[in-house]
């Protein structure tokens, strides 16, 4: 396999394609683990890399536990966690360039998109919202984001 893709690689090479080398996780960047004042929150936080902060998917957890209540106070929730992993690596929705919005009920999508279109500032980011099949425990939403990091 090794023999197979370094040959595969010189011919690249020779026939003049630029293979981009992968660049690894850098150690002094670190992983976002912990959710501002609010406590522990329900996702494996976020990773930075040159400039760009990619959150997980971020579920609507406050304290450590999934609220209850129906998809308006869930969308707002996880829209206050996003800004906590944001605001952690110093930046904010301000700079989001792309969200994705998994729903677990499509039904939802107009509730949720009244909320997100209050709570988040414009020009808006841009954005895929998908209905999925199942979502890990009994939430309605789950957002993720990537923003770029102001002065960085
Ligand atoms: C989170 O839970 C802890 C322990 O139960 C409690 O002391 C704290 O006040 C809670 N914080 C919030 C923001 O609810
Ligand atoms: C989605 O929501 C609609 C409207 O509340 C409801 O009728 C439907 O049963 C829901 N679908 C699922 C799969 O829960």
């Amino acid at each position: 396999m090794v023999q197979l893709s370094s040959v595969f690689t010189t011919l690249l090479i020779a026939t003049g394609v630029v293979v981009a080398k992968p660049t690894p996780k850098l150690a002094e960047q670190p992983v976002v683990t912990y959710l501002g004042t609010q406590g522990p929150i329900l996702s494996s936080g976020a990773w930075t890399s040159k400039g760009i902060v990619y959150t997980s998917g971020t579920v609507p957890s406050l304290n450590g536990s999934i609220i209850s209540g129906g998809i308006e106070a869930q969308t707002a929730q996880v829209i206050k966690n996003i800004a906590a992993t944001l605001e952690e690596v110093g930046t904010s929705w301000d700079y989001v360039l792309k969200t994705t919005v998994f729903l677990a009920n499509m039904s939802d999508y107009a509730a949720m998109n009244e909320v997100y279109g209050a709570m988040l500032p414009s020009p808006k980011p841009a954005r895929t919202a998908v209905e999925v099949g199942k979502l890990p425990g009994n939430f309605l939403i789950e957002i993720e984001a990537i923003a770029a990091i102001p002065d960085s």
